[in-house]
């Protein structure tokens, strides 16, 4: 039986559900860990997450299929992405096999939570890690908490599929040689300010630039970029301080494969704006977020799809890649884990 919830009117926020994943990282082993009830946390005052921002996480969904299956998109990927942040992090390492497990136990507990099929929602989720014993001076913690919890959202932007405005902030993201393709905690951290002053000048998000130069697209501070060429080429940016997004890696795959078109990833230049055709962003929670205007200072690059409507290479790559996830198209082999 599905919870009594007003699928269609979600957005992206936090919804309490009624189990969690745990396992603790105890004398240099992580223990067997076990689902709870329990969504508070109590942690020692000096805990190294609180003094020094030692926590990664990561984000994926898990949706109902157009036959009414349980099913979660690539959480190998997940998986593997996790090992990188902990290692940049200098935390232990949460087994991929482990992770996957872990996945589908939480959301198999959290089965009633999972939005039905057709109502645009899913469930997300959230697995995390974080430094708990108290540390001093500056360095790693030596126990953790690793974490699996879950909530049914909505669209990340509201009006879902109406294109939003980004801005070219002054702020930066990642620095050239920092953390900016893993996904700590502390990107993000870095990224609030920025955020609540692109909201208060009437901005969506912000589109960062390569800290180094100054010169080039990077991300926003939640999803990556792709772009349409004005003949038809689907390009993203290519620097190793953005995170490696599994959904625009997907997207890739299907505009090559399923759509057959040309693809590139390379280093994207700030004047190369006004030469796109589309613009969208994509991650997790934004899946596939379009862009019709960018605004750098006294400057506005409008995409010549519009504000009104998705570009129609950005409406295609949507309708495939959800297609896959809902079930609709064949997936790739491998892309789709059920769970019930
Ligand atoms: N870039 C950043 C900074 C993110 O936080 C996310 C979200 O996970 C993404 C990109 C998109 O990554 P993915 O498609 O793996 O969710
Ligand atoms: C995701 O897409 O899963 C994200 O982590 C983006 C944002 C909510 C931080």
């Amino acid at each position: 039986m599905k919870k009594d919830i007003d699928w269609t009117s979600l957005g992206f926020g936090y919804i309490k559900t009624d189990y969690r994943y745990v396992s603790n990282f105890v004398n240099g082993n992580w223990d067997e860990g076990k689902i709870t009830e329990t969504e508070n946390i109590t942690l020692n005052e000096s805990a190294c997450v609180l003094q020094y921002a030692q926590t990664g996480f990561e984000g994926l969904k898990a949706y109902e299929t157009a036959n009414g299956r349980i099913v979660c998109f690539r959480p190998d990927l997940n998986a593997q992405r996790m090992v990188e942040s902990a290692k940049r992090l200098e935390m232990p390492p949460f087994p991929e096999d482990r992770f996957i497990d872990a996945v589908k136990t939480v959301v198999k507990k959290n089965i009633e939570y999972v939005p039905p099929y057709g109502s645009g929602a899913t469930l997300y989720i959230r697995p995390f890690m974080f430094g708990s014993n108290p540390v001093m001076g500056v360095k790693p913690a030596n126990e953790y908490q690793f974490r699996i919890f879950t909530s049914p959202v909505g669209p990340y932007f509201k009006g879902g599929a109406k294109p939003i405005t980004l801005r070219i902030p002054d702020f930066d993201r990642a620095a050239p040689r920092g953390t900016g393709h893993v996904k700590a905690g502390l990107n993000y951290a870095m990224s609030l300010h920025a955020i609540v002053d692109a909201h208060k000048q009437g901005y969506n998000e912000n589109m960062y630039l390569d800290s180094g130069t100054r010169t080039k697209i990077e991300e926003t501070g939640g999803a990556n970029i792709i772009f349409v060429s004005k003949d038809n080429k689907v390009i993203t940016p290519k620097s190793n301080s953005i995170l490696p997004s599994i959904t625009r890696r997907s997207l890739m795959y299907v505009a090559e494969n399923y759509l057959g078109l040309k693809t590139e990833q390379r280093e994207i230049y700030k004047e190369e704006l006004e030469d796109m055709k589309e613009c969208a962003l994509c991650g997790t929670a934004a899946v596939l977020s379009p862009v019709g205007k960018v605004v750098d200072h006294d400057k506005e690059i409008k995409f010549p799809s519009g504000m009104e409507k998705p570009g129609e290479i950005t409406q295609k790559l949507y309708d495939t890649l959800t297609g896959i996830q809902m079930g609709k198209i064949e997936a790739p082999e491998g892309w789709i884990v059920e769970i019930a």
